[in-house]
This record gives structure tokens, sequence and C-alpha cells, in this order.
């Protein structure tokens, strides 16, 4: 039986107590225990709501917050599969206003022949009904739609509304883990040669992009020849040929077959690579005359740049399409006509007619929903949970709040190369050579109080220490492979004197030996984000511990891309990172993160100007555990080669781990078929795993946020802004 408050089985009673603070050393409140108390007798007291989604729990439901997540036991055709049904449907409106006045063909021929079904297990409240209007915040900004080529929607969930993929990882957090596959999504169905090194995929057939165009296995070929190999393009997220594998290559066998070629047998992890972000092909029709390959005239910057977040109607696989944007105001996006998915009983989707994207800050996403102007949040900013409970629990609260596994995580990540990865002068190169010595990344750690760090975020169960390497919440977890470096500022200081770090002229902080930058004071720059609570905080944090160990930290506050674009270029001594991938919980997904295995794969090491990666021991140890990893199906020996890679990364201090937490997700009580559970990252994003596309609000509680009703996409070919629903 789990009390109302599960702290999960891993959590030991010494874990985050008030206690846990180091008398005099904290510069901290214990405070927030104070609030959450609060809260939880707001929380047991409760109150309800009987039109909840019985999915859903409410408010009054325990709260566990236990490390690992309940995979449920749903198979992957219980969720989607591709079918012909004996008849389709839209909303009234669209047949009315659209097909009877011949501006668009009937929905049947807008579908696939075998359109995508979702099955009874991604229903959990039924079939639903149209109408309604899904709002929610974005702290980021559209910078164009061109994402083959590196362009961002604005992320908050824009990107993976207007973006679909070969495979679907998303709701993987339901499924089976014996069962675990990637959905079917673009890609069908696929099969495998007898000796594991073909893949032969089978595109939905029939389905269009938002424009009525059709996609094919040129949109594909496009996407892969002309945007991840082509080496003048870097596509948002990532995608490059060594994301499926060095010498791997692709080719289309005709418009609705393609066919991969490996170098080793059954790579069944690229099939996670398949989904979110890596292989989400554009509109090769409206793209391809832009890129310079096809166009001699443009430079494979204009071609970036085609796409302008004034731009409306950009052609999409997605459920909605962007019709509407005011800079630093509003995205609205519209109802596809053409989109491919359908319902048990033939209802094309989405059931909501419109999504709207608020451009503010990130910390305005959580405080929105609480405020009721925003009806879908993931509730990542853990000084923002008791706030968010507090308010659920008032009655007649608008929104529930429900928080799933421990799959957030910060760390401190060391640029690990030696040899000129991002130009580094002579002050970062000698910072660098520090970074490579596991003496020096221990005193770092052991510099660090986790627990007041995690004291600044929130009291209560939520926050623990992180050591580093796998989450708690990753099936692979090996608690007993895990060395955690407890707090010890006068540890810390008698290993940098270790490797003749002294602090020579008193002035607190530590000094290079004479030989080396002239005796000067070490001094380390973090690059964080100002853009949220969360990392303003937590980097004042590092610099405070690392201080009282005589480490001098400066700041570099970056925001958004400007941060993401010093980060891949490797212009940083540490940077705070955000776990925002999915490889230290799934471990299955984007595996081959886990380790430096390309010279220009890693985030925290890559090859420097001479195209060499200079691995240290430690790290190529960790590769050879990935590589074997990836190589075998065999859940036992997998386990093992994870417990190794813990106790690699842990001990030799691979990152700084700080602080592990739960996401929550903050949602409108308006809206049913949320699947209980969500994570707010696990396979991807809870904006995926929560499907939106099915997400819907029983007539009697639709609302009347919408504002273009009975509009659909405009024209995209004719550069107006959307044209009053004109298709
Ligand atoms: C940002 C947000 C996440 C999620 C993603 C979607 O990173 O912080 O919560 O919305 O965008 O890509």
């Amino acid at each position: 039986m789990q009390t109302p408050l599960d702290l999960g089985k891993r959590a030991s009673a010494s874990t985050y107590g008030p206690g846990g603070v180091r008398a005099g050393k904290a510069p901290f409140s214990a405070a927030p225990w104070v609030a959450l108390g609060a809260t939880l007798a707001l929380l047991l007291a409760g109150c309800s709501d009987p039109g909840l989604s019985s999915s859903m729990p409410s408010v009054t439901s325990p709260i566990t917050l236990g490390d690992t997540s309940q995979v449920g036991g749903i198979k992957p055709s219980d969720l989607v599969s591709f079918k012909a049904l004996p008849a389709y449907s839209e909303p009234d409106w669209v047949t009315r206003e659209f097909v009877a006045k011949g501006q668009l063909p009937p929905v049947s021929e807008r579908l696939p022949r075998q359109p995508l079904v979702f099955g009874p297990a991604a229903m959990p409240d039924g079939l639903g009904v149209y109408g309604d209007v899904l709002r929610q915040v974005t702290g980021g900004r559209p910078e164009g739609w061109n994402y083959s080529a590196g362009q961002s929607q604005g992320w908050g969930g824009v990107d993976i509304g207007t973006m679909e993929c070969l495979t679907r990882t998303g709701p993987l957090f339901l499924v089976d883990r014996d069962a675990l596959e990637p959905l079917p999504n673009l890609a069908r169905a696929w099969t495998w040669s007898r000796d594991g090194l073909q893949l032969t995929m089978d595109l939905v057939e029939g389905a269009k992009w938002s424009d009525g165009h059709p996609f094919t296995s040129d949109d594909v070929m496009f996407y892969w020849q002309d945007n991840v190999l082509d080496p003048n393009v870097s596509p948002l997220n990532g995608a490059s040929g060594e994301s499926f594998g060095p010498g791997t290559t692709l080719e289309a066998v005709g418009p609705y077959r393609i066919r991969w070629t490996f170098k080793r047998p059954f790579p069944r992890d690229y099939l996670y690579q398949m989904g979110y972000g890596k292989f989400c092909p554009g509109p090769a029709h409206v793209l391809r005359p832009q890129h310079p390959k096809y166009n001699q005239r443009n430079s494979y910057q204009n071609y970036k740049l085609a796409f302008p977040a004034s731009r409306m109607n950009f052609p999409t696989m997605g459920a909605w399409v962007v019709t509407e944007y005011r800079p630093d105001d509003i995205l609205i996006l519209r109802r596809n006509p053409y989109f491919w998915k359908v319902d048990a009983s033939g209802r094309q989707l989405p059931y909501l007619d419109e999504m709207q994207y608020r451009l503010l800050g990130w910390n305005d996403r959580d405080v929105q929903v609480i405020a009721g102007g925003s009806d879908l949040a993931n509730l990542e900013s853990p000084a923002s949970f008791v706030e968010a409970l507090r308010g659920a629990a008032k009655p007649g609260a608008g929104y529930r709040v429900a928080f799933g596994p421990r799959t957030s995580a910060y760390s401190v990540l060391m640029n690990l190369s030696g040899n000129g990865w991002g130009e580094p002068d002579g002050r970062a190169q000698a910072l660098r050579d520090l970074n490579r010595q596991q003496a020096f990344r221990q005193a770092v750690s052991m510099a660090m109080d986790r627990q007041s760090l995690g004291l600044t975020q929130v009291g209560g169960p939520f926050v623990k220490p992180y050591a580093g390497g796998l989450l708690a919440s990753s099936p692979f977890y090996d608690a007993s492979a895990t060395r955690q470096f407890d707090h010890d500022p006068r540890a810390a200081r008698a290993l940098l004197r270790s490797v003749g770090l002294i602090d020579r002229d008193g002035d607190g902080y530590v000094n290079y030996p004479p030989n080396v930058r002239n005796g000067e004071n070490v001094t380390a720059i973090l690059t964080a984000s100002p853009d949220t609570i969360t990392e303003r905080t937590l980097a004042e944090g590092v610099l405070l511990f690392a201080r009282d160990a005589g480490l001098r930290v400066v700041l570099r506050f970056a925001s958004g891309p400007q941060r993401d674009a010093l980060i891949a270029s490797g212009q940083f001594d540490w940077v705070l990172a955000r776990h925002d991938t999915t490889e230290l919980t799934t471990v299955v997904q984007g595996a081959d993160a886990l380790a430096p295995m390309g010279p220009y794969t890693h985030k925290s090491h890559r090859a420097g100007p001479n195209g060499q990666l200079d691995l240290l021991a430690y790290e190529r140890e960790m590769v050879r555990l990935t590589q074997a990893f990836i190589a075998t199906d065999n859940n036992s020996e997998r386990r093992r080669l994870m417990s190794q890679y813990q106790r690699v990364s842990t001990e030799q201090v691979n990152t700084v781990g700080l602080i592990q937490f739960p996401g929550g997700l903050l949602i409108d009580k308006r809206l049913a078929n949320v699947p209980p559970r969500t994570p707010t990252i696990m396979f991807n994003w809870a904006e995926d795993a929560l499907m939106r596309e099915r997400l819907f609000v029983p007539k009697a509680r639709q609302s009347r946020h919408e504002l273009r009703p009975g509009t659909l996409p405009g024209c995209f070919a004719c550069r107006s802004p959307a044209s009053g629903g004109k298709p």
C-alpha cells in the first residue's frame, strides 16, 4: 500500500530532510517545507470534481513519486494500427463550409487508403467529440519553419506539433517493456532482411501534406540526401549521417517504400532515432526549390532563412497548421484538413479545432495554467510545485496536476576536449587540462552540496541528489554501482591540492602552479540559461559551493539559440545542463549519446580542428560499454553493461550531477483522454507522449477560447497571412 506521499523504493530516510542541510553552510531557507505541509493538508482535505476524466487521478488521489515509471501492459498495436474503415467523418462545419462549397475534396479522399487508427489503449476516456482549443505557452520564439535546415519553431511543443516523424516514441511510457519498440507513424510497417543488414519500411500510402500535396518517399529522400547528409545543413535536433550509423545508406524503392542498409545487423536502436527529432522530413515540394543544390542562386543561408516565421501555412504532416503569428504575442494553429490519423469510428483527428501558443517566458508557462490562461504545461520548475499543488487543491480549481517519475535532472558538463574544439584561449585551455583530470572533477563534485541545491528549488519529497550517470528513474539504474561523492569542501580542497592547485595569494581562490598561467587564479566560466528560475538559482548555487572549496566560477548567462550555439561549437568550460534528452532514462532511446561515439556527436566532447577525438581512457571504456549495449538484445546482459557504465561514469565524475526531480503536468480539467502518469520527459516530451491529436473536450465543458472559429489553414504559396478560411 502506498502512502499518500510515497518517496519510492530508493529514497532513503536521510535523503533530503531539513536535517540534511549543514549548519552554517546553507544560504537557503527550508521554508518550503512549511508551505508543502500546508499544501498536503489541503490535498488530503481534497476536493472532488465529478466531471473529471476517469483516467486522470484527481488531486485527492495519492501522489506517488516513485523513481521508476509504471509502464503499462500495453502493446504497440493497442495504441495505433493502420486500416481502412467503412466510413469517415469530420467536423460538420468543415463539410458544410468547405467540402460542400467545392473548396476541399471529401474527407475520405483527403485521407490515406489506410489511415493511422488510434486503438482503445490510446483512448482512456473513449472516443471524443469535435470542438474547442488547446491553449499553451512557450518561452521560445519561432525563428522560422525550415527545421530541416535547423530553424526552431519556438519549442514548447510547437516543434512536436508541426513535425511528424518516421516512428513515434513519446507514448512508449505506456507500453509493456517486453513489447517495447517504437510505434509506427509515417513508416507504417517495416521488415528486416534475414541477415539484419537491411530494413525495408513502408510509408503510409496516400497521406498528404496540409496543403494537399502527396507525402512520398521523395520527401524522405530529400530530407536524407540534401539535409541530413549535406555537410552544409544542420537539421534541428542535430541529425547527421552518423545518427544512423557510419556507412548507412537509404534508398527509395518506390513512392511508398524506402530501404536502409546498415553496416551491422539488426541495429534496432535506430528505430528510436527515426522518431522525434532526428527523422521528421520537411515538405520537399516547397523546400527543394530553395535548396542551393537545385537553385544555384541561393546560398545555404538563404535556404535556411527562406521560410521566416511570418510565412504562414507552412505545409506540415502534423495535426495543426500555423495560420497566424504575432511576434511576442501569439501563434494560432488551425486543424489540418489533410491530417492522416482517425479514431476507431473513422472520425478524422484532431478533435480540437485550434491550438494556441502565447509567446511569453518559460516561467509563465505554469503561472498561466494556474491563473486559468492556459490549458497545458510541463511543470518543470520545482519552485512552482507547491504553488501548483495548492492551486489545484482549491475548490473549483480549473486545472489538475499530475506528477510523473523523476525524469528531470541537472548537471554540470565539463568540456573534455584537450585538442582545440571550440578554439579555447590560454585560460580556457588551462581549465580544460584540469577538466581532464579525475581528481579535479571529483573535487568539483565534492564541493557541491546537493541537499541545499535541492532546497533552493523546493522542500519535501520532490528533489533528490543526482550523482550523474543514469537517472534513478531508469529501468537500467543500479544504485549499488552509483558512486555519490558527498559534500565535503575540505576533501575537495585536498583533491585540488593534489593536482597542484593551492590558494597561494590568500584571496580565497586556488591558483595554478607558478609555471602555469603565471600562477593566476583558476577560473571556470559556467554557461547557463537565464530563462528559467531553476537554472538561474542552480547556477548561483554552483558558484557559491565552488567558492567554498576555493574555486572561482564566473557565470555567463546566454539565452535560447545563443546558448545552444555556444555549446554546439565547443565554446564553453562548463555548462549547466538540463537533462532534456532520453538516453539517461530510457537508455534504449538515443543510447549513442551516452558516450562520445563519433567525432561530432557528443555534447561535451567533440573532435578538435584536426578531426580527432582525444578520448580519455575512461571515455573509451564508456564508448565500449555503450557499443556493447547497442549490439545486444539480451536484457540481463544489457543490465550488466549499464551497471558497469554507471560505475565508470559516476566514479569518474563524467558529469557533475546536481539534482533530479519529477516533472509534473498541469492540465485544464475540461480535457479528456489524458493518459495517467504521463512523464514530462521520458521517450520524448509530454507534448508527444500525450498524443494531443486525440485530446478532446466533452460538449458540456467546451470553452469559448477559440479565436478563429470556422476557419481552416489558408494558402501557403500566396504568401499572405491566414486568409480567413480560404484553403
Ligand atoms: C522545451 C520545454 C519542454 C518541451 C520542449 C518541447 O524544451 O522546456 O518542456 O516543451 O520544449 O520540445
